[in-house]
């Protein structure tokens, strides 16, 4: 059995920089057609300079490859119209970090609050600029998504003609959030469709599935796979594929992160295949992204088969999800 995917889109994706952005940059170009590229580098990308440079040693690091970085900027809140007009040229969205609460993010806002930010988010809603976000509280680590919640609907109803994207969202409290307002839109992970919090710490360790928001429980698991697959349209895949060497992963003070990015597109076929759903791939991974961020993708068909892929153990020390674990799909 095969199935085509006409021009799969990363709605979330973080290339880093330097040799780790040589070694997973073209893991994402080979499968993708375009990815949103995340701005958490040290220092962030914060200025127009930095996102043309950036975007110039992402496509230095793919060489030939079709495939379109898309570029965001890092939030901050003195970006006003005149800056955002003339950067809205060369990005697609800007991300919000509450600082501190994930890697490379303490530059982010201290507090997500819809008066202090209303200069910013007022001229990114007329620019139409979308706002993507990373929702999470500073409390207790299993409820810092929910507590975000009102923060999203807060911001959703303040600014109703600003596009959000709650990204990587983890919980049912999100999913029925997104739900209640016309404006918010999420992006899903695939490893927050597979596992749990129990497949990260309910047996040995696994660091390799520690990451940012942590996977939450079976009811919010089977929240987000509902929408997924059904590819409801507010929501599309953003596989935050975060890459960390062996060494950061393995280690006491393990970083926060999945490496997807190589072995997404086999893992969401052989998941929407075994739900028998997998006439609605292609909307998740592309068609609902292309209208929420009203954009044509270049045209780039990628071929799975349903045959065994062997995962590889890493790739040059970067360790992937389902490592050295066999997959039923491949791509061609
Ligand atoms: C991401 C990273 O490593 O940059 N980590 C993660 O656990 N997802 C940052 C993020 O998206 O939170
Ligand atoms: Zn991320």
């Amino acid at each position: 059995m095969k199935i085509t995917i006409n021009s799969p889109l990363d709605m979330h994706l973080h290339l880093r920089d330097e040799d780790m952005l040589k070694v997973v940059a073209p893991l994402s170009s080979k499968d993708f057609t375009a990815a949103i590229i995340m701005p958490n580098l040290l220092p962030p990308v914060t200025t127009i300079q930095d996102v043309k440079a950036y975007k110039q040693r992402i496509k230095d690091a793919i060489g030939d490859d079709n495939f379109e970085p898309l570029m965001t900027l890092f939030f901050k809140d003195n970006y006003d119209y005149e800056f955002l007009k003339e950067a809205k040229e060369y990005i697609s969205a800007i991300k919000l970090y509450p600082a501190g609460i994930t890697t490379n993010s303490e530059g982010g806002v201290s507090s997500v609050d819809a008066s202090s930010l209303a200069p910013t988010l007022k001229a990114m809603s007329e620019l139409e600029i979308p706002l993507c976000i990373h929702g999470e509280s500073d409390g207790f680590v299993m409820d810092r998504e929910k507590e975000f919640v009102p923060v999203y609907e807060h911001l959703a109803t303040a600014f109703p003609k600003l596009k959000i994207i709650m990204e990587h969202i983890t919980t049912k409290d999100s999913v029925d959030a997104l739900k209640r307002h016309d404006n918010l839109y999420a992006t899903i992970t695939l490893h927050h469709l597979y596992i749990t919090l129990d497949d990260v710490a309910g047996g040995m360790l696994q660091p390799h599935l520690f990451c940012k928001p942590i996977a939450k429980r079976p009811e919010d698991k089977e929240a987000l796979l509902q929408v997924a697959l059904e590819a409801n349209p507010k929501v599309m895949f953003g596989s935050d594929s975060a890459p960390h060497p062996k060494t950061a992963k393995e280690a006491p003070g393990c970083a926060a992160g999945v490496f997807t990015a190589p072995i997404a597109l086999p893992a969401l076929a052989q998941l929407f295949d075994k739900h028998g759903k997998l006439e609605n791939l292609q909307a998740f991974i592309s068609d609902n992204a292309q209208k929420i961020y009203n954009f044509k993708p270049l045209k780039k068909d990628i071929t799975l088969k349903k045959e065994e892929f062997e995962v590889p153990a890493n790739y040059n020390n970067v360790v992937p999800m389902f490592a050295g674990e066999k997959l039923s799909w491949k791509v061609l």
